[in-house]
């Protein structure tokens, strides 16, 4: 006997997972969440996660909820389990309860009668009165064939469903229940809910027909009316042509998610059998779950306006707590004013397989959004923009793949903004850039950069006075690492100080390549704290301005004559009389001005001169 969903759903709730499995394993606080070493593998270091809901381990891969969990962990089958969780809970087991099996034949003949109804719109659609709906999808290209595989249909005038139905046994009150009549306030009937619309069957991932969607001839409001929430239908939970969808991507083709009705129809009639849409409202985390069931990597393509990238957001920040190594997406974006029904319409099949080719994954989309085509920025927008890609891979409960996505954005960001990136297109041509912008640095200047990093290391608090230029620079891979890891630090320590960043150092694995580091350059011992804050307010970044000066001379002194400019300008604009700039000089563009002149006079940088 199969119990009621209901009960199910009541008692998984009652039973906290945690505390189920935290009765014989001592759980870690893992985020908001909890992990334990794995009770169904040997492990040393725990990789079986308790989310609210459920568990997964990333060890071995088991899985499940609190009931699969008893079933595991005590070698019963799912009735005993749910038996023996009900007990523990004080929870009635509905035994053999016939309203749901009631119910459950009650599902089956709604469903035959939304067969019933589909029959007649179909054979409306082929009648006199549907000639203007024919032409109508002639119009739009859309094959006599096409019209049979959706079973599309044409409603009819609104006065004739109930009539029509009744030979057939259907009752009006089960017309009501299936949300094809409509009410008012008073329970008085107001007519059919469709007519004179072009009919769209949905069905749900069984291919059992739950709704319909109806579409206005031509230009008018509201363009589409969908089915009501009823027993058969619940629109979150339902993607558009999944049936058929999942049948195709078992044979091969690509999962895609698109906005309408009319783009899967064009789609399908193209070749591209496995396009789905969500029915008029934003994708939701159910219908995530869906298709992940079909594709490990579905491709969302959205349309190339302003809404169409505000809902690409959106699914990016729903998919990122869900996302795991072996479930993703990817995106691709059409031409402003494009849908993928006119796309294939104008350019044919090949237009919309290029833009599939192309698109991009999740970590990528992402980054785009988010800087949305924005290169030159000041530093506290960039400084947001890291937070921002930090806190979004903090999303991600699967630790390793938070940091591979943490790892990735920060690299997209430098990369981005040390401003080489202009032509930010593919995502191939992309990581090529960031892999050869490395490789040209120059032998001779790979020890300055290590210096650059190890001067940081010593002295973090110079950070904000060098804090854009270090960003921009172009690193080898190792130092580029340890910078993504040094601002990560910086973005969220108390204070900026050697000890507190080199701990932080060793606890991320770094201890080895620090002390590499840290002995290409020996910091200063200071005899007191004021000879430190003296250091540090001008010597330390004086003498990393100096060797950043060395990295690229003519690039450096390039900026520094446009620090000095805006800060004449700058002092003019506050200080009315403009009696003496030199004055107002801030001190980080002073410890600038000073390496460039050490270095036209072909000064070495000092930095052994207690050595
Ligand atoms: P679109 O306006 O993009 O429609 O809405 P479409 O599918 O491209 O249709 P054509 O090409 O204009 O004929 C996308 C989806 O949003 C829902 C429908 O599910 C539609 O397919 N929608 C749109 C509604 O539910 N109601 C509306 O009034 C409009
Ligand atoms: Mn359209």
């Amino acid at each position: 006997m199969a119990f009621e969903p209901a009960f199910l759903d009541e008692l998984r709730q009652r039973v906290p997972l945690y505390s189920l499995i935290g009765r014989q394993n001592k759980l870690v606080r893992s985020g908001r969440n909890w992990k334990i070493c794995c009770p169904f593998h040997g492990e040393k270091t725990p990789s079986f996660y308790i989310y609210e809901d459920h568990f997964h381990c990333y060890g071995c891969g088991v899985h499940g909820d609190a009931i699969s969990f008893i079933m595991q962990s005590e070698g019963l089958n799912f009735r005993e389990a749910v038996e023996r969780l009900a007990n523990e809970v004080g929870l009635d087991i509905p035994q053999e309860d016939p309203r749901y099996e009631e119910k459950a034949r009650q599902t089956a003949s709604l469903v035959e009668i939304m067969e019933l109804v589909q029959a007649y719109y179909r054979h409306n659609l082929f009648e006199r009165q549907g000639r203007a709906a024919r032409d109508y999808l002639n119009k739009r290209g859309v094959s006599e064939a096409t019209v049979t595989r959706f079973g599309l249909g044409w409603s009819g005038d609104g006065r004739s469903l109930i009539e029509a139905l009744k030979p057939e046994g259907v009752t009006a009150e089960q017309l009501t229940q299936l949300g094809l009549l409509r009410h008012d306030e008073h329970g008085n009937r107001r007519g059919e809910l469709f007519f004179n619309r072009l009919m769209f069957p949905i069905h749900d991932r069984k291919g059992r027909l739950i709704s319909f969607g109806g579409r206005i001839i031509g230009e008018g409001q509201p363009k589409y009316v969908n089915g009501p929430e009823t027993l058969l239908f619940s629109k979150k939970r339902v993607l558009f042509n999944l049936n058929r969808a999942a049948e195709a991507v078992r044979k091969g083709d690509k999962l895609v998610v698109v906005e309408g009705y009319m783009d899967v129809i064009a789609l399908d009639q193209a070749g591209f059998g496995g396009a789905v849409a969500p029915l008029g409202t934003a994708m939701g985390e159910d219908q995530l779950a869906l298709l992940w069931r079909h594709d490990r990597a579905p491709i969302i393509c959205l349309d190339g306006d302003a809404a169409g990238q505000r809902a690409a957001l959106r699914t990016c920040e729903l998919a990122l707590p869900l996302i795991k190594p072996e479930q993703t997406l990817c995106f691709c974006r059409l031409g402003e004013g494009d849908d993928p029904d006119s796309l294939v319409q104008r350019e044919g099949r090949s237009a919309f397989a290029h833009l599939l080719e192309n698109a991009q994954p999740l970590a990528e989309e992402l980054f785009t959004l988010i800087t949305a085509g924005k290169v030159h920025l000041g530093p506290e927008e960039r400084a947001s923009i890291r937070h921002k890609l930090i806190e979004l891979s903090q999303q991600i409960p699967d630790k390793v793949l938070a940091s591979e996505y943490r790892k990735t954005l920060l690299d997209l960001f430098f990369a981005h903004f040390r401003g080489e990136n202009r032509n930010f297109r593919s995502s191939n041509a992309r990581a090529n850039h960031v892999k050869s912008a490395s490789r040209s640095i120059t032998q001779g200047s790979s020890e300055r950069l290590k210096i650059l990093t190890a001067l940081l290391l010593s002295y973090p608090e110079i950070l904000p006075q060098i804090e854009q230029a270090y960003c921009q620079l172009s690193l080898p891979d190792t130092l580029s690492q340890f910078r993504s890891l040094f601002l990560e630090w910086a973005s969220q320590a108390e204070e900026l100080n050697a000890v507190s960043c080199q701990n932080w150092m060793i606890e991320h694995g770094q201890e080895k390549a620090m002390s590499q580091l840290l002995s290409v350059y020996v910091p200063r011992q200071h005899q007191t704290s004021e000879e430190k804050e003296d250091l540090l307010s001008i010597g330390v970044a004086e003498t990393w301005w100096h060797f950043y000066g060395l990295v690229n001379f003519s690039k450096f002194e390039k900026e520094v004559q446009q620090a000095v400019t805006e800060a004449i300008l700058n002092a003019y604009s506050t200080n009315s009389g403009g009696s003496n700039a030199e004055n107002s000089f801030p001190p980080t563009v002073l410890a600038r001005m000073r390496a460039l002149e050490a270095l036209k006079r072909g000064e070495v940088p000092a930095l052994d001169e207690d050595q």
